[in-house]
């Protein structure tokens, strides 16, 4: 039986919990946020996050590894990513290295059988290269297991992603089968670049990480930049969302709008009438079309 150690959590019981946790490391969540976190420890189930780039996905899983002081083990995907970086390998380098030590002990002396061992021991633990999965199960402790943008990995080691999710052990046929003893909490994150399999998507609880309402954004702006006034937060909040509902190229994140804010702080703006807000509007926007349509937004909104 492999124990779910974040069921008892101090810091994950109840959903107010969870979300104060959470704000104590800088990450300011919704209330579906916390609340799937919350049901995720109890339930012990994955978490799937989707939503837009920068939205705060990543972010989620450093932000609980943090609160509870667990170790962070984090699976980066990317196309070609296979079963030799996302669960272990033999340290080939070193299994010949061992052979090449061992035949020269052996060579000259007449010893009986001295051949056969060589490389006998070549498949113990000490050849193994744990890699991200492997290590999460065989973590003594509690971990957060971070399996970062997920869409990006090909179906085949979905699978092997899902196999493990689902029984968290592993055969490795030299060193026999290994069993998690405590289970980590597992995020996913995906940008929704390809539809992920049924099957992986029914084990885990699905959570969408919109952009933020403006009341979490003025938040989140609040207690990330020290020293912004009400008023200038206000107007950028507003500004962005209103940049959200436009037809653009790419809409700003929460990582944009704090880029921008830090910014305009730095230049010593205090409002957005300021005649020097249109050159910084790079900061927010990444295509030059969206930054025509900001500026237009700009000139044409009223922020009395
Ligand atoms: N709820 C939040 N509270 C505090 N900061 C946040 C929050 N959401 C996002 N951020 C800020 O936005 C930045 C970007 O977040 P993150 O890297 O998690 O985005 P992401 O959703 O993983 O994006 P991508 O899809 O591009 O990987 C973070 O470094 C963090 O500073
Ligand atoms: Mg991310």
């Amino acid at each position: 039986m492999i124990r779910n150690d974040w069921r008892d959590h101090e810091r994950l019981q109840g959903i107010e919990v969870v979300a104060d946790s959470l704000r104590t490391v800088g990450y300011l969540p919704s209330r579906q946020i916390a609340t799937t976190v919350y049901l995720a420890a109890r339930l012990a189930k994955p978490i799937l996050v989707e939503g837009p780039a920068g939205t705060g996905k990543t972010e989620l899983a450093k932000a609980v590894a943090s609160f509870a002081q667990a170790e962070l083990i984090r699976l980066q995907c990317y196309e070609g990513l296979d079963e030799s970086k996302a669960l272990y390998e033999w340290n080939y380098r070193k299994q010949l290295l061992r052979i090449q030590a061992d035949g020269a002990a052996v060579e000259g002396l007449e010893q009986k059988g001295g051949w056969s061992k060589v490389g006998q021991d070549i498949f113990d633990e000490e050849f193994l290269l744990e890699r991200p999965l492997l290590h999460a199960i065989r973590s003594r402790e509690s971990s957060v297991l971070l399996v970062d943008e997920v869409d990006r990995m090909e179906v085949e080691t979905e699978a092997l992603l899902l196999e493990i999710l689902s029984d968290f052990q592993v055969s490795v046929p030299e060193l026999g089968t290994i069993v998690a003893e405590s289970l980590p909490l597992v995020f996913l994150t995906s940008n929704g670049t390809r539809d992920l399999s049924e099957a992986l998507k029914r084990r885990c609880l699905f959570l969408y990480i919109d952009y933020p309402t403006q009341e979490r954004e003025l938040e989140i702006l609040s207690a990330k930049v020290p020293g912004l006034n009400s008023k200038l937060a206000k107007q950028i909040v507003g500004f962005v969302a209103g940049l959200r509902s436009l037809d653009l190229k790419k809409s700003p994140s929460i990582s944009e709008s704090l880029d921008w804010t830090r910014a305009l702080l730095e230049m010593g703006i205090v409002t957005l009438e300021d005649s020097s807000v249109p050159d910084t509007l790079h900061l927010l926007l990444k295509y030059r079309t969206d930054v025509e349509a900001g500026i237009k937004e700009l000139t044409s909104s009223d922020r009395g």
